[in-house]
């Protein structure tokens, strides 16, 4: 007969897992952002500089699509006429493209409200 108790224990640890590792994206997307993108961003996403756009709010530049964002993100983007620039990777050439999706998820999930 199977062991049941080590299958729920599976099934749990499974669940948790997948849990985890989707937590762990949004914590190393906080790390990110604080680390590289809140000077400019600001801790709400508003923007603290000149020429800096608010991010929050759902019609906002984060509604935009991940690959329209991303590919922003990694190298870097200015509207014409704007006194400054979105420097790739946030002038950090160390961050990864997992780094930039984490970030990405972890400004959607702080900037925009709830549905
Ligand atoms: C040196 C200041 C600075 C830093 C650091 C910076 N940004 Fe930006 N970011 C800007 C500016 C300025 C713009 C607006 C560019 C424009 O529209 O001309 C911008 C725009 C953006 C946009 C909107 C793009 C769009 O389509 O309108 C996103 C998303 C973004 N930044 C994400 C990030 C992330 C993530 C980081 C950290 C990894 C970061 N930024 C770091 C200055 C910065």
């Amino acid at each position: 007969m199977p062991d049941l108790r080590a299958i729920s224990l599976a099934a749990i640890y499974g669940t948790f897992a997948s849990l985890a590792s989707v937590a762990g994206d949004i914590g190393r997307g906080e790390v990110v952002y604080k680390g590289t993108c809140l000077a400019c961003h600001g801790s709400d996403g508003g923007g603290s500089l000149p020429g800096v756009p608010d991010l929050a709010g759902r019609t906002g530049p984060l509604s935009q699509a991940d690959a329209v964002l991303l590919r922003r993100m990694t190298a870097g983007f200015q509207t014409p006429g704007s006194p400054m620039a979105m420097p790739p990777r946030g002038g950090d050439p160390a961050l990864t493209d997992a780094d930039l999706n984490a970030v990405l998820q972890y400004m959607r999930k702080e900037f925009l409200p709830a549905r």
